[in-house]
């Protein structure tokens, strides 16, 4: 039996609450205006389409249900393309007087950011060094090292890659782009997170400016989770969607830490196909954002998300195909798994009135990993 897990935010905001001034401390309005104005003038810029999903709806006894499919972002088939390489320009533009050439921006990475560095790298001329640790597969080492980088495998987690990258930035003189933040490391993570808040603002955008009841964002170390949530808050006030949290059973930093009240890590392999969930530790800057503005977290087991990857690539009668990776189906495997659990729908007020947004945070970024999980290649899922 596949384990689901919810934990409601004993600590979460009212919803009259204003966003106030220690959260915009951290991410706020001018922020993300300027990461969208950078941005959106990258060649190839194009919103990635909200897709509208009222078989799946129907399936799952909602009102509606949208899915931001973001394999499309600048073909790097994840929304990290909008956050790294975001960061990447702003390292640059704060080190104006000397050459891009002569810089070198680094990360670790459980895949789709260190791909958005190495490409921002690529794109603004700097040099880049990538971290990968144990677990990362072979599709998304060489996805990394198509764009220049040079990728260096380590041993250990994730969390145990953050930290050499940080060793090897300080004995070299790079520059590290992380999107996690830790004590006395901020800029750099702010500048991801404001990156991720042009998702953001288009999904409030293809959807009319109507704000759904909730919205579904996996979390690894919670900076996407943050960027929505604060976007949103800004944008809809009292009337912002319930921001719940979805992460692997095991790597559920999350879910640790919301049901404490502190940031809790959780340590070990964090074995998870939801690669890009794969993280132990909340980013302190995530957490003053999501500590008050999460409304739920939910942590799932593994076979959800395969189960969640396949139901997008063979729709529910009324919808289309959609190409998800495990991280970026992780959304609708919440969903999935909370169908026959009356009690915990209605501990997130999930009924037949919700209008829930779903991230679809990446498409099939290793294809070979879709390939087994589906039994066709996305090209075949979308000729259908
Ligand atoms: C596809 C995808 N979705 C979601 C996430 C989670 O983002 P965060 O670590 O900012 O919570 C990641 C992180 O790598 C990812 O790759």
């Amino acid at each position: 039996m596949s384990e689901i897990r919810v934990v409601v935010n004993p600590c979460a905001a009212a919803r009259a609450e204003p966003y106030g001034s220690a959260r915009a401390a951290v991410l706020n309005a001018e922020g993300f205006a300027a990461a969208r104005r950078e941005i959106s003038a990258w060649p190839g810029y194009a919103p990635t389409p909200l897709r509208v999903l009222p078989g799946l709806a129907a399936r799952l006894g909602l009102e509606r249900l949208w899915y931001k499919d973001e394999r499309t972002r600048f073909g790097l088939k994840s929304f990290k393309a909008l956050g790294g390489a975001y960061a990447v320009r702003c390292v640059l533009e704060r080190n104006r007087g000397v050459a891009a050439s002569a810089l070198t921006v680094t990360c670790a990475t459980d895949g789709n950011h260190g791909r958005s560095v190495a490409w921002g790298a690529q794109l603004f001329g700097c040099r880049c060094v990538i971290f990968i640790h144990e677990a990362v597969s072979e599709g998304r080492r060489a996805a990394i090292a198509r764009y220049g980088a040079k990728v260096v495998r380590v041993p250990g987690n994730y969390d145990d890659a953050v930290r050499h990258a940080a060793a090897e930035a300080a004995r070299n003189g790079w520059f590290v782009v992380s999107d996690t933040s830790y004590e006395g490391y901020r800029d750099v993570p702010l500048d991801v997170m404001h990156g991720y808040g042009v998702m953001a603002d288009e999904a409030a955008e293809q959807l009319g400016g109507a704000a759904p009841s909730h919205v579904l964002v996996q979390a690894g170390v919670g900076a996407l989770g943050a960027a929505l949530c604060a976007s949103f808050w800004l944008r809809w006030g009292a009337q912002r969607p319930r921001c719940v949290l979805v992460e692997p059973t095991r790597a559920d930093c999350y879910y640790r830490s919301i049901a404490a009240g502190r940031p809790v890590a959780v340590h070990g392999e964090l074995a998870t196909v939801m690669a890009g969930l794969a993280c132990g530790e909340v980013s302190e800057l995530a957490w003053r954002i999501l500590e008050h503005g999460a409304g739920a977290v939910v942590a799932l087991d593994d076979e959800w998300a395969l189960e969640a990857v396949r139901a997008l690539a063979n729709p529910a009668p009324g919808d289309s195909p959609v190409v998800a990776g495990e991280t970026g189906a992780a959304g609708l495997a919440a969903l999935l798994a909370l169908a026959p659990r009356a009690d915990l729908r209605r501990q997130l007020g999930l009924g037949a009135d919700s209008r829930v947004l779903l991230i679809g945070s990446e498409g099939d970024t290793d294809p070979q990993i879709y390939q087994r999980i589906v039994g066709r290649s996305a090209e075949e899922v979308l000729a259908e």
